[in-house]
């Protein structure tokens, strides 16, 4: 079968109403990241970014109580995950991250369907999020996404040499419907 989630799948999700877990196709699987994923999770993240976290990073979040969302292809390999960190009222988005020979097939757009309905799930119905101005697809997402810029944080990120990226803060909220606590 088809490994693109956007081939097999139902719908591009409907970004504008209360997020719904998006219906995954046959042999897809999500999980919750445990201490066995964090030697593939540190792998594609070593891979997927200029300043990766560490797999100590992703230890201690998961140790925090943040959650490790993880999903998989029917072969049973680990090709996207992302870490939610509840604050309060809040959901923060830590990581969404897509293995880069599997980007632009999708699987972005799942996960952060997946990460919006869990937060649902969880009663929190405010998301928010850091994203670098340079990195042009994820904040085409995060657009696409109904997220709204709410702030810039000035030097976040570091950067190429000694230098410092700003981070764009990122907001999306919707009504608590019959979920809400
Ligand atoms: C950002 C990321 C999670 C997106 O995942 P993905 O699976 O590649 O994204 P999708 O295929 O679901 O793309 C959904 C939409 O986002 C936008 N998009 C995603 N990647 C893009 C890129 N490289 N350039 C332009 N637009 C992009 C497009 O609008 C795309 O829709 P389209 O393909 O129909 O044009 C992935 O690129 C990734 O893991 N990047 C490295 C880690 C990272 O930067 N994470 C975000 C940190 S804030």
């Amino acid at each position: 079968m088809s490994v693109s989630y956007r081939s097999d799948a139902t719908d591009t999700p409907d970004w504008t109403g209360i997020p719904a877990m998006p219906a995954l196709a046959n042999g897809w699987a999500l999980g919750r990241m445990s201490a066995l994923d964090l030697h593939a999770v540190a792998e594609i993240e070593s891979r997927a970014y200029t300043h990766p976290w560490t797999r100590g990073n992703f230890e201690n979040s998961i140790k925090a109580g943040h959650m490790g969302l993880t999903l998989r292809d029917p072969l049973g390999t680990l090709v996207a995950y992302a870490v939610l960190m509840p604050v309060v009222d809040e959901m923060h988005l830590l990581n969404i991250t897509v293995e880069p020979h599997r980007q632009r097939q999708g699987l972005g757009r799942l996960m952060l369907a997946v990460a919006l309905a869990t937060s649902h799930t969880h009663h929190l119905h405010t998301m928010l999020l850091e994203v670098r101005p340079s990195n042009t697809g994820a904040l085409a997402l995060y657009l696409e996404a109904g997220f709204v810029e709410i702030g810039r944080r000035k030097g976040y990120y570091p950067a190429a040499g000694n230098a410092r990226e700003d981070a764009l803060v990122l907001r999306r909220a919707w009504p608590g419907g019959e979920d809400a606590a």
